[in-house]
């Protein structure tokens, strides 16, 4: 398939926009400061931290997956049986259990993701939900693929 390009500079701090690549949802969040504090502390807790079995391109910081620190971009489809997860960026830890942040949460089986779409230990899911090839053609327009 052809590579999209996708202007992201509409997404406010905290919320999620949805494109298509390959006939697949790509999630692109912009993640605030709190966010990205959070993930630090999820070392232990999820099951790939550095997502060295997950697919994720090499450019990207290992932990918090992406080009700029704020935007991630992620393949949305489990890396269960390939649900589509629901954004939960906000979730109370006592909606869906343990020490959850919020995240992604597929609707299938349960997986837990966090805000980096890496996995929680002892879900059903295998792998970090997939980082997708991409690159800034300015600050505001993303090319996938
Ligand atoms: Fe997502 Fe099974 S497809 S948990």
């Amino acid at each position: 398939g052809a590579p999209v390009k996708v202007n992201i500079s509409k997404i406010e701090p905290g919320q999620q926009m949805v494109a298509e690549w390959r006939g697949q949802p790509v999630f692109i969040v912009r993640r605030t400061e709190e966010t990205l504090t959070n993930l630090d502390k999820l070392t232990d807790t999820v099951a790939d931290p550095k997502s060295e079995a997950s697919v994720q391109p090499a450019y990207v910081d290992p932990v918090v997956r992406s080009i700029k620190p704020e935007v991630l971009i992620v393949v949305g489809l489990c890396t269960h049986l390939g649900c589509s997860p629901s954004f939960r960026p906000e979730v109370a830890a006592a909606d869906l259990g343990a020490d959850w942040l919020g995240g992604y949460f597929c609707p299938c089986h349960g997986s837990k993701y966090d805000m980096a779409g890496r996995v929680y230990k002892g879900q059903p899911a295998p792998l970090n939900l997939p980082v997708p090839p991409h690159s800034y053609e300015t600050d505001s327009v993303v090319i996938i693929g």
